[in-house]
C-alpha cells in the first residue's frame, strides 16, 4: 500500500505571498504608489466578516493598500451599484471584490456585471469568464481554481494529456477549473449531481478536483491509485465531542490517502491559496492598469 502525501497549501500560499510582496515593492518603485484592493462587505454575516478581515490583513502584509467598505444589510441595489461605480472611477483602486453571498434582496449578478472587468480581481465578470474560455492570457481568473491549478502544477509539473475530473459545475470553481485544466491540455470531465456512476468517472482520473460542498462525499475507494486529489470543500459538521463542530472537505481524506499520490488537506490545503491568489490578481490588475508587464514568477 502506498501512502499518499499531504499537499501543503499553507506553505505554498506563504511562498506565493512572498513573491507577491517582491512584485509589489517593484510596482511601488516604478509607479510611486501602492496597488489598492477595495473589499465591499454588505451586512454582518460572521463568516464573511472573518474572510474580509483576513483579506485586509493579508493585503497590508504584502505592502498593498487595503480599503474596506462596510455597508448595512439594508443597503439598496441602487446604492450598492453607485458604490461600485465610485470604485470603478477611483484611480487608487486596482481591485474590487464584493464579498458574496449578498443579502437576498440584492442581485449578485447585476452587481458583478457593474464592476470594471479590469478591476474584477475575483474574475467573476462575464468578460473575464469569456476571456478564460477562449484562452486570452489577460483574463483575471477566479482565485480558488487558480490556486488549485498552481498546486497541481507544483506537484505534477506538466499536466498535458492527463485525465482530470472536476466534480461541481459552479461559475466560481467548477467551470473555471475545467477551463484552466483544458488550457493545460488535460482531458477534462465535469461531473455533477446528475452524473451517472460518479465513482466510475472519478476512478478514471489522474487529477480529481472536488468542489461540491457535500461533506466527505467522494470516497477513498473511488480514487485511482496514484491520482492527485484537490479538495475544495469547506463543510462544517458535528465533531465527535458533544456540541462541537469541525471542518471537513468534500473528500473522505482518511480513505483516499492510501490510494492517491497526494491530497490537499482541509483545512490547510486549498483555503490558504485563495487569499494568496487574490493578492496576486490585484498586483496583476494593477500592473496591467499601469501598462507594466505581468509581474515575474506569478
Ligand atoms: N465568498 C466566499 N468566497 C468568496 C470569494 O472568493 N469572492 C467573493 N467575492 N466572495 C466570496
Amino acid at each position: 500500500m502506498t501512502l499518499g502525501k499531504t499537499i501543503d497549501g499553507k506553505a505554498f500560499a506563504e511562498k506565493l505571498r512572498g513573491r507577491v510582496a517582491v512584485g509589489v515593492a517593484d510596482f511601488v518603485a516604478k509607479t510611486g504608489r501602492k496597488p489598492g484592493l477595495a473589499v465591499v462587505l454588505v451586512g454582518e454575516d460572521p463568516a464573511s466578516s472573518v474572510y474580509v478581515r483576513s483579506k485586509g490583513k493579508a493585503t497590508v502584509e504584502v505592502g498593498m493598500e487595503s480599503l474596506e467598505f462596510k455597508r448595512p444589510a439594508t443597503i439598496s441595489q441602487e446604492e450598492l451599484l453607485e458604490l461600485v461605480e465610485e470604485l470603478n472611477g477611483d484611480p487608487s483602486v486596482d481591485g474590487i471584490l464584493v464579498q458574496l453571498p449578498l443579502p437576498k434582496h440584492l442581485d449578485d449578478a447585476e452587481v458583478i456585471a457593474r464592476i470594471n472587468p479590469a478591476k474584477d480581481v475575483d474574475g467573476f465578470h462575464v468578460v473575464n469568464a469569456g476571456k478564460l474560455a477562449v484562452g486570452d492570457p489577460t483574463a483575471l481568473v477566479p482565485c480558488t481554481p487558480m490556486g488549485c491549478l498552481m498546486l497541481l502544477k507544483d506537484e505534477l509539473g506538466d499536466l498535458s494529456g492527463k485525465e482530470a475530473v472536476v466534480i461541481g459545475r459552479s461559475n466560481i470553481v467548477g467551470k473555471p477549473m475545467a477551463a484552466l485544466l483544458l488550457g493545460e491540455s488535460c482531458t477534462v470531465t465535469i461531473a455533477h449531481s446528475r452524473t451517472h456512476d460518479l465513482a466510475g468517472v472519478v476512478h478514471r482520473a489522474d487529477i480529481v478536483v472536488a468542489a461540491v460542498g457535500r461533506p466527505e462525499m467522494v470516497k477513498g475507494s473511488w480514487i485511482k491509485p496514484g491520482a492527485t486529489v484537490i479538495d475544495v470543500g469547506i463543510n462544517r459538521v458535528p465533531a465527535d465531542e458533544e456540541g462541537k463542530t469541525k471542518i471537513v472537505g468534500d473528500v473522505d481524506t482518511a480513505g483516499a490517502i492510501s490510494h492517491c499520490a497526494g491530497i490537499t488537506p482541509v483545512p490547510g490545503g486549498v483555503g490558504p491559496m485563495t487569499i494568496a491568489v487574490l493578492l496576486r490578481n490585484t498586483l496583476v490588475a494593477a500592473s496591467a492598469r499601469e501598462g507594466l508587464p505581468m509581474p515575474e514568477g506569478l
